[in-house]
């Protein structure tokens, strides 16, 4: 099987991913923070360890204010919902995923919040940084945008807006469960006061994994309160990083893993690790371009590693199928939870192709997807 769905699940994983989450489970699988014996030592250890890779590759000053979640829907729920109160209104994008939008819609429907839904000015959804900016009001009191678009790969300005969202008190959250392990994402000098993302994407860590990073200066209310190993004697939830935002035990397997593959993205370089994406959706575009009955949805510049497309006659699910059945090539198509962007592209009948190289994807592959794609498209004579 060629995978080329790594913008849902990164797979293959590095071999040290693999190892550590086999050793862990086997040698030390002990409960972190709750008991002082070697084994939960370890497992603290551990956990610490990720946390502290992490703060690395997103230059974040203090690695506790990193919180484990199960994936970045969690994390962007706790942003979302422990942040905003009666009145405020947000701005975010039409690009967004729908564990962005849908936290936003019920907070809506209960009459809390409202919404300006900025959108894209081109079919690639391109996002203009001075049209988000142009939607803050006197209220607004957060702005949510994701680092790159689930479906078109487009990169959206998430470097352009921190400064003037922190001149102004506003709280700025990025979603970067596409461009987590693939775009620079630097807290510091980007002025992101929250970000969301996955571990089982491009952080190349197992399924399960995820985290949300919370400035200091921001006092969120724990959507889930529990144990925490921590104050226990307390009625009230701790309102301290991280338990704030973790209660209950961790997925430390998950989370060793997840180091391991952070580890790898340290070692290897965000540069070489986008170069070689850039290579392989460089040749996809290029073999694609120009294909009767094959359009394109994504610009292989600015982008992080999807390549999006539509092929006349033949709905995108059908496609996949094909691409599956015959092929044997791993894609994913539909609509992608990305309502509001198919809306945009005037794609919400037939949903599109998503193709997702990751690093470890071959030009040969990429060659071969291009040939299967064109051999469905010139089948629909
Ligand atoms: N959010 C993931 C995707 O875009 C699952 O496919």
């Amino acid at each position: 099987m060629i995978y080329l769905d790594n913008a849902a699940t990164s797979f293959p994983k590095p071999e040290a991913v693999y190892d550590t989450v086999y050793t862990f489970m086997k040698e030390s699988c002990a409960n972190p923070g709750r008991s002082s014996h070697k084994m939960a030592r370890e497992s603290a250890a551990c956990v610490m360890k990720t946390r502290d890779s992490l703060a690395e590759l997103f230059n974040i000053k203090n690695p506790l204010q990193i919180a484990f979640t199960p994936n970045a829907t969690y994390a962007l729920n706790m942003a979302i919902q422990g942040l905003l109160k009666t009145g405020d209104h947000v701005v975010t994008t039409a690009m967004e995923h729908n564990s962005v939008l849908r936290p936003l819609y019920e907070l809506r429907r209960k009459g809390l919040i409202s919404y300006t839904i900025v959108k894209p000015r081109t079919i690639y959804g391109d996002i203009d940084a001075r049209d988000i900016l142009r939607a803050v009001r006197y209220n607004t009191r957060l702005v949510v945008v994701s680092s790159s678009s689930n479906v078109t790969g487009t990169v959206l300005p998430y470097r352009e807006l921190g400064e003037y969202l922190k001149k102004r008190r506003i709280h700025y959250l990025v979603d970067a469960s596409q461009g987590a392990g693939v775009l620079p994402l630097d807290v510091e000098s980007m002025q992101i006061s929250m970000l969301a993302f996955p571990g089982h994407k491009s952080l190349l860590g197992p399924q399960g994994t995820g985290g949300l990073y919370v400035a200091d200066n921001i006092k969120l209310r724990s959507i889930f309160q529990g144990g925490t190993g921590s104050r226990s004697f307390e009625t009230i939830h701790p309102s301290f990083m991280p338990d704030m935002l973790e209660s209950g035990t961790l997925n430390v397997p998950g989370i060793a893993g997840l180091g391991a593959g952070v580890d790898f993205i340290l070692k290897t370089g965000i540069d070489e690790i986008r170069k070689k994406k850039q290579l392989l959706i460089d040749r996809l575009h290029e073999r694609l371009s120009g294909i009767k009955r094959i359009k394109l949805y994504s610009k292989p510049e600015n982008n992080s590693s999807i390549i999006a497309l539509s092929i006349e006659g033949i709905d995108s699910s059908e496609a996949a199928n094909i691409l599956d059945s015959k092929y044997e090539i791993a894609v994913r198509p539909g609509f992608h939870c990305a309502p509001l962007a198919h809306k945009e592209l005037k794609t919400e009948s037939t949903g599109l192709i998503r193709i997702s190289p990751g690093y470890f994807n071959t030009l040969d592959e990429i060659e071969y997807t291009a040939d299967s794609l064109i051999e469905i498209a010139n089948r629909q004579d």
